[in-house]
């Protein structure tokens, strides 16, 4: 299928999806990275394999709604089946939920439902937990909160939150492809 990723930050995720794709790994079609951040490192990485970029600030349109119907319109020109948030640091709202039911997937990096929101990781190392991991969910209207399609549970470094963040990092990179491969072999 044709899908569009969603990302805020480094674009890791997106990167590697897009090489599984291109590895064969993955039979599916990049076809657009939408950011709400046009400064973010996810933009040249798009812009280096030739996905089109979308990158427009909420900030500069009147409502939540209007910012979503903006990104719709690009996705339905695109013909994009399935939306891909990688790091994408924003709650979807109705506009996109009712464009794309049960076609919008999530990663989180903790085992949900512990640790929803912001800072996942830095949540599970503050709390002193020591397995936490990585889920992914379909998307609803909640924060982190929908149908849960995978998870992989890893021990935590204890009081090393970059070791733990890399593992989880490199957890996220397989995990990601491995479930919509399943999801899109289906
Ligand atoms: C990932 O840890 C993802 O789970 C979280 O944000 C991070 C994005 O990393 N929601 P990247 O931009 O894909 O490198």
């Amino acid at each position: 299928p044709k899908f569009a990723v969603f990302a805020s930050g480094s674009g890791s995720n997106f990167q590697a999806i897009y090489d599984a794709v291109n590895d064969g790994k993955l039979e599916a079609q990049a076809v657009l990275v939408v950011t709400d951040k046009p400064g973010a490192f996810v933009v040249e990485r798009a812009k280096n394999v030739g996905v089109e970029t979308l990158a427009i600030k909420p900030s500069s349109f009147s409502s939540k709604e209007a910012y979503e119907q903006e990104i719709v319109k690009k996705l339905k020109e695109l013909e994009v089946e399935w939306i891909v948030l990688a790091g994408y640091m924003r709650l979807i709202g109705n506009v996109l939920l009712e464009a794309y039911p049960n076609r919008i997937i999530n990663i989180h990096p903790s085992l949900l439902p512990s640790f929803p929101g912001k800072d996942a990781i830095g949540q599970a190392m503050a709390h002193g937990v020591k397995v936490t991991g990585v889920s992914v969910h379909y998307v609803d209207a909640g924060m982190d909160t929908g149908p849960i399609l995978a998870q992989q549970a890893i021990e935590v470094v204890d009081g090393d939150r970059e070791k733990t963040e890399e593992r989880i990092h490199a957890v996220e990179h397989d995990l990601y492809m491995k479930t919509l491969q399943k999801l899109w072999s289906r």
